[in-house]
């Protein structure tokens, strides 16, 4: 997979896909992931990328034209699956979608900051439009991060025992068990009996009640959605 990430604040970014599992998927060649300034694409000598929006509204809106250029040098050069914006008022992100996204080839994000981008952007390149919750960050760049690690870890090879990603939180629709390791008596708190048992059948029934407690206890709301 290839990923294509188009911001104005590079350096906000450039760390987690440098360390842990983003940065071995990568180094395995199971993910590529680009980083493009978009001032590199700005207008004239000062490499302007933003400007004031019509209708004296507060604060400077991202200009279509830098980012027509770097989007349309990207898609001359392969074809993408997806061209995804990072805003507050897209689809809220969740499992599902960062699986779904996982299956494409190549997907570019776009990475709003100040007021967003005009309007125009949004009608002309985006194909989804993304956000990760419902709050304000400064920029779409943390967003995007945030989505493309979520896709990452989900390609297969990049989590070294493969089925630990199957039984993440969310991944079958519930909360996650608790989990234990050594010691097995902590000052007197101790591991649940049945985990030391041996009992593989009856250990995956505890962690089955576990979740769907937890589940029920944390988001009786992903209940709704179990078929
Ligand atoms: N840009 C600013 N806030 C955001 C959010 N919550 N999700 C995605 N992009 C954003």
């Amino acid at each position: 997979m290839r990923i294509d990430i188009i911001s104005c604040v590079l350096d906000l970014m450039r760390s987690p896909f440098e360390a842990s599992i983003t940065k071995r998927a990568q180094e395995k060649g199971l993910v590529e992931v680009h980083l493009h300034d978009l001032r590199e694409f700005g207008k004239g000598n000062y490499r302007q990328i933003d400007d004031y929006q019509f209708g004296n509204g507060a604060g400077m809106v991202l200009m279509i034209e830098p980012i027509d250029k770097c989007i349309s040098q990207l898609q001359a050069e392969r074809k993408y699956d997806a061209v995804i914006y990072m805003t507050p008022d897209g689809e809220t992100l969740n499992q599902s979608m960062a699986n779904h996204y996982s299956s494409f080839e190549n997907i570019i994000i776009l990475c709003g900051h100040y007021k967003g981008v005009d309007q125009r952007v949004r009608d002309k390149f985006i194909t989804h439009e993304v956000s990760i919750g419902d709050f304000v960050l400064s920029g779409g760049e943390l967003a995007a991060v945030v989505l493309a690690d979520a896709i990452i870890r989900l390609l297969p090879g990049v989590l070294s025992d493969e089925t630990s990603a199957l039984t993440d939180s969310f991944q079958d629709g519930l909360l996650a068990p608790p989990v234990y390791t050594r010691p097995a008596d902590y000052e007197g708190m101790k591991v649940p009996d049945i985990l030391l048992s041996g009992h593989e059948r009856k250990i995956e029934e505890w962690r089955m009640e576990q979740a769907l407690e937890r589940t029920k206890t944390r988001r009786p709301d992903l209940f709704k959605h179990l078929k």
